[in-house]
């Protein structure tokens, strides 16, 4: 199956209300001279949500950082799945590594997560990923198979066709060293294997799987290359622009007919 790839652009902590705006636009403007079956989604901070989706102009999905477990209530600080589509998202992550290891978010609340979100119609972008010592001890995939059944815990097959995968080792983000392509193969592929376990062959053909982790320009195309790399979650290089586009450009692939 021929798959759209997605490259999701995560902005973190970074940016104000005016510099939010300026850089959905700019992304916007240079996607439109893209050829290619390419998706450009960007996550700005909750608070900026509404004036990047009106900046973007329908040129890109706009997605949460994170979401709510609950559907609504007393939950102070928390954003709700339907919070995120009334503010014109379409997806959200979930489980990225610095809410896993920072804030010690675990299986069952991102399971929460990921069904809250998808009842509420939004994309699921699910993050796994091993920190250098799971690597290290030789139980990487041991590792990012638990992160994966658990956020994905009472997820239906008709509900599994609205998510995707973001493969992030943790030794990689934001420390300027990327997983070969040959690790990152071999990491997406057993996860769409799994997939396929769990769920059946037509869900695992059509999931999309992203590798994150320090991409940058330099580097997309070659990981953009391997058969089950379907895009990219970028951090520090969805900042500009520039480095941004170059980077969906390098992971778009053939219109199919
Ligand atoms: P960097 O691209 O800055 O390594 O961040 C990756 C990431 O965490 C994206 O979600």
């Amino acid at each position: 199956m021929d798959r759209r790839s997605l490259i999701g652009g995560n902005w973190k902590m970074h940016l104000d209300a005016e510099s939010a705006a300026a850089l959905a636009s700019d992304v916007a403007a240079a996607a439109a001279g893209i050829t290619g079956a390419v998706d450009l989604a960007v996550f700005p901070p909750h608070p900026y949500l509404q004036c990047v989706f009106k900046a973007a102009g329908g040129h890109l999905l706009v997605g949460g950082q994170d979401v709510s477990d609950q559907p609504e209530g007393a939950f102070t600080g928390q954003v709700s799945a339907a919070m995120l589509a009334d503010c014109g998202c379409q997806l959200t992550l979930v489980g990225h590594s610095e809410r896993r290891h920072g804030l010690g978010e675990t299986g069952p609340v991102l399971a929460q997560k990921s069904r809250q979100a998808l009842r509420c119609g939004l994309r699921v972008l699910l993050c796994v990923g091993e920190t250098l010592e799971d690597r290290e001890a030789g139980r990487a995939r041991d590792v990012v198979l638990e992160q994966l059944r658990g956020g994905l815990e009472g997820v239906s097959t008709e509900a599994i066709s609205r998510v995707d995968l973001a493969y992030e080792p943790v030794w990689a983000i934001g420390t300027g060293r990327t997983a070969g392509p040959q690790e990152a193969q071999e990491m997406h592929a057993v996860l769409r294997s799994d997939i396929e376990a769990r769920y059946d062959a037509r869900s695992a053909a059509r999931m999309r799987i992203l590798y994150g982790g320090s991409v940058k320009p330099s580097n997309a195309a070659d990981l953009m290359a391997c058969e089950d790399v379907d895009g990219a979650l970028v951090g520090g290089a969805s900042l500009q622009a520039d480095s941004f586009v170059e980077i969906a450009r390098a992971a778009a692939r053939p219109e199919q007919p």
